[in-house]
């Protein structure tokens, strides 16, 4: 069931929004070779909290820290630790917030330092792809519409959608349906609505789409150690087009 929501519960969820965008700037800020992924979380731990939100990753099926950090070849669900971010990595910042019980959902991935031309290129086509989706996410259109926008942008620059991780819709829980697919076929699946507020996150790799779950049973990385991004936001079908609801703050591209 999807549930569309009024549009004082998404000035809720853009309030969430507007702390989750804050959070990924802090963090970036303070992204810089031998700085911990640890230290990153707890500072975006303390920053959130401070400001009356809740991490909603933290506890959610168990999962133990505030925000998910997943440097190069992990893909998603990185849980933060000793790890020390160095010159050249590629650093995913995933955070979802609860602030008066509604939740938004955004990732970010950051360059440290100078990194590779192809690693740059990896980065800017998971942005355009972003883009692309939330283009799509209109009153009228379906899930594939956004889908398949996606996967246009991701495989015309050659490189691979990962598949078995999907967007979600969000707002009063952090995963709600419908499934929002980073592939898939244009004019199928659920249809949009006023209302209705999605997380669209690509998540992309350089080599092969598969993954592989570590024993933490949370960490996801690429089968093949290729480097992936991923960028996600919330954002609310309204009659007008779409808003995104977690806008970047202090970054070079949105
Ligand atoms: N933020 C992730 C998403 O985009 C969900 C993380 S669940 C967690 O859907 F428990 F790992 F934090
Ligand atoms: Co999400």
């Amino acid at each position: 069931m999807i549930v569309r929501k009024s549009p004082r519960e998404i000035e809720k969820i853009a309030a969430a929004g507007a702390l989750v965008a804050e959070t990924i700037a802090h963090v970036g800020s303070l992204i810089a070779p031998g700085t911990t992924t640890d230290e990153l979380d707890a500072a975006a731990d303390s920053y959130i909290r401070e400001r009356g939100g809740i991490p909603t990753s933290e506890g959610y099926r168990g999962y133990p820290k505030a925000i998910c950090i997943s440097p190069n070849e992990i893909v998603v669900h990185g849980i933060p630790g000793p790890y020390p971010v160095s010159e050249g990595d590629v650093i995913t910042i995933d955070v979802g917030v609860t602030l008066d019980a509604y939740i938004a959902d955004s990732a970010y991935t950051f360059a440290v330092g100078e990194i590779d031309a192809d690693a740059q290129r990896l980065l800017d086509v998971a942005q355009d792809a972003l883009e692309a989706g939330i283009a799509e996410a209109r009153v009228g259109n379906r899930v594939g519409d956004i889908s398949h926008a996606v996967q246009t942008v991701v495989e015309a620059a050659g490189f691979s959608i990962v598949r078995s991780l999907v967007g979600h819709g969000v707002g009063r829980h952090y995963h709600e349906d419908p499934h929002i697919p980073n592939f898939g076929e244009p004019g199928r699946g659920p249809r949009l609505a006023e209302g209705m507020t999605i997380a669209i996150e690509p998540m992309i790799t350089a080599g092969s789409s598969e993954v592989v779950v570590a024993p933490d049973g949370w960490t996801i990385s690429t089968a093949d150690g290729s480097l992936s991004a991923h960028f996600e936001h919330t954002v609310a079908v309204l009659e007008d087009g779409p808003r995104v609801l977690t806008p970047r703050v202090g970054l070079v591209r949105t």
